[in-house]
C-alpha cells in the first residue's frame, strides 16, 4: 500500500476500471489467504476471481453495522451442521429486522452451489444477510433491498488436532454486550475484537466475559464449558449469550459420557464466577475449534493445570461428529 509521504504526495486517480482491476490483482497476489469463491446477491451469482470479490461501500452492513452473519465448516468435502447455522442466521436477521432476499431453501442451495464451485474440500464458509446497499443514511428505507453475501475460506486440511497442551484464558475488562445484542450474531464485533486483543496482549489464547451479576458468559467467538469436581458438565445458559451450535451439539453428544460412567450429568445453567473457579476442567467451544481445553484462567491453573481427560473425551466426540456424524451434507463438486 502507498504510504503518505507528506505534502508532496500525489494521490493516484484511477479513471478506468482496468487500472483498478490491475491494482486489486496486485494486492491479492501477495496475500496468504485463499478465497476460492464468493456469492453476491448484488451481482446475482458466484465469483471465482478473488480480486473481484467486493461489497458496495454504501451497503448498510459496511457503514452502519446493519448486517448479521454465520459460519459453517467444510470438512473433507462435507458441509457440517449447515442447517443449525442457517436457522441461527435467520433468527439473527429477524432480530435485526433484515428480511432475507431469498427463502431459506434458496439460501441453502446458494451456499452448497458456491462451495461446489469453489472445489474447496476443507475450510469454512461465511455468509451475511445485510440491510443492503443504496445510501449512507441510517434507516434502510432508501436501500435497494436486503443483500446476501457469502465466501469460501480455504484451509490446508481438516487435520484432527486436539490441542492436548491446552490454552490460557483471561477475564476481559471490555464491557459485555447487552443480552439483546449478544443473542444475535450481528457484524458488530468491536467488543469481541477488543476482548480478543486484550487476551493476546496478556499472553492468553482468548478471553472470557463475566457479567455484572458475577456469572460466566462466553468468549469473544466461542462458548465456554466446565466440568465440576463431582463430574457434572455445565455450560452457561444461553439466555444472555450467543446460542452456540457447537455448545448445543455438545449438550446432545455428552450424555454418551454419562452412559460410559465418565460424567455424572450434563446441563446448561447459570455458572457463577466462584463456582467456575472451583471446577476441575474448563474449555472453549466453537465452530472450527471445536473444543479447546483451558489449562490456566487469569494466571491460575484450572484443575491440575493439564488438559482434562473429560475435555479430551468430549473433544473426541465432537471430532467424530464432524468427520462422520449424521448432520453432514455432501458437496456436489461435479
Ligand atoms: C460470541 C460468540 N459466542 C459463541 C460462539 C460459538 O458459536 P458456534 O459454536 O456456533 O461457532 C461464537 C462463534 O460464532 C461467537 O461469535
Amino acid at each position: 500500500m502507498d504510504r503518505m509521504k507528506g505534502e508532496d504526495h500525489q494521490v493516484p486517480v484511477y479513471a478506468s476500471g482496468s487500472q483498478v482491476l490491475q491494482k486489486l490483482q496486485e494486492k491479492w497476489e501477495f496475500t496468504k489467504q485463499w478465497y476460492p469463491a464468493m456469492y453476491s446477491s448484488v451481482i446475482g451469482g458466484i465469483i471465482l476471481d478473488q480480486s473481484m470479490m467486493a461489497i458496495p461501500i454504501d451497503d448498510h452492513m459496511v457503514h452502519r453495522g446493519h448486517g448479521v452473519f454465520d459460519t459453517s465448516t467444510i470438512s473433507d468435502g462435507y458441509l457440517y451442521e449447515l442447517d443449525s447455522h442457517l436457522d441461527r442466521i435467520l433468527t439473527s436477521a429477524s432480530k435485526a429486522k433484515i428480511d432475507s432476499p431469498f427463502p431459506r431453501e434458496t439460501l441453502r442451495d446458494i451456499l452448497i452451489q458456491m462451495t461446489a464451485a469453489s472445489k474447496c474440500k476443507n475450510g469454512s464458509i461465511k455468509y451475511w444477510l445485510s440491510a443492503g446497499p443504496g445510501d449512507f443514511l441510517l434507516s434502510p428505507k432508501g436501500c435497494t433491498g436486503p443483500a446476501f453475501y457469502a465466501i469460501v475460506i480455504a484451509a490446508a486440511t481438516s487435520r484432527r488436532s486436539q490441542r492436548k497442551e491446552g490454552v490460557k484464558a483471561i477475564t476481559t475488562t471490555v464491557p459485555m454486550k447487552h443480552p439483546f445484542f449478544a443473542g444475535m450474531k450481528s457484524v458488530n464485533y468491536l467488543p469481541n475484537a477488543l476482548a480478543m486483543m486484550e487476551a493476546e496482549e496478556r499472553g492468553a489464547y482468548a478471553s472470557v466475559w463475566v457479567d455484572e451479576e458475577g456469572y460466566v458468559a462466553e468468549g469473544p467467538m466461542m462458548n465456554v464449558a466446565f466440568v465440576t469436581v463431582s463430574g457434572e458438565l455445565v455450560l452457561p445458559a444461553f439466555d444472555k449469550i450467543l446460542s452456540g451450535c457447537t455448545a448445543k451439539r455438545l449438550l446432545a453428544l455428552a450424555p454418551k459420557l454419562v452412559e460410559a460412567g465418565l460424567l455424572k450429568s450434563v446441563k446448561a445453567a447459570s455458572v457463577s464466577d466462584d463456582e467456575a473457579r472451583q471446577c476441575a476442567e474448563m474449555m472453549f467451544l466453537g465452530s472450527g475449534l471445536p473444543l479447546l481445553p483451558i489449562v490456566e484462567w487469569d494466571g491460575k491453573p484450572v484443575g491440575d493445570g493439564q488438559a482434562g481427560k473429560i475435555s479430551l473425551a468430549l473433544s473426541g466426540l465432537l471430532w467424530d461428529d464432524l468427520e462422520s456424524g449424521p448432520d453432514r451434507i455432501p458437496v456436489p463438486y461435479g
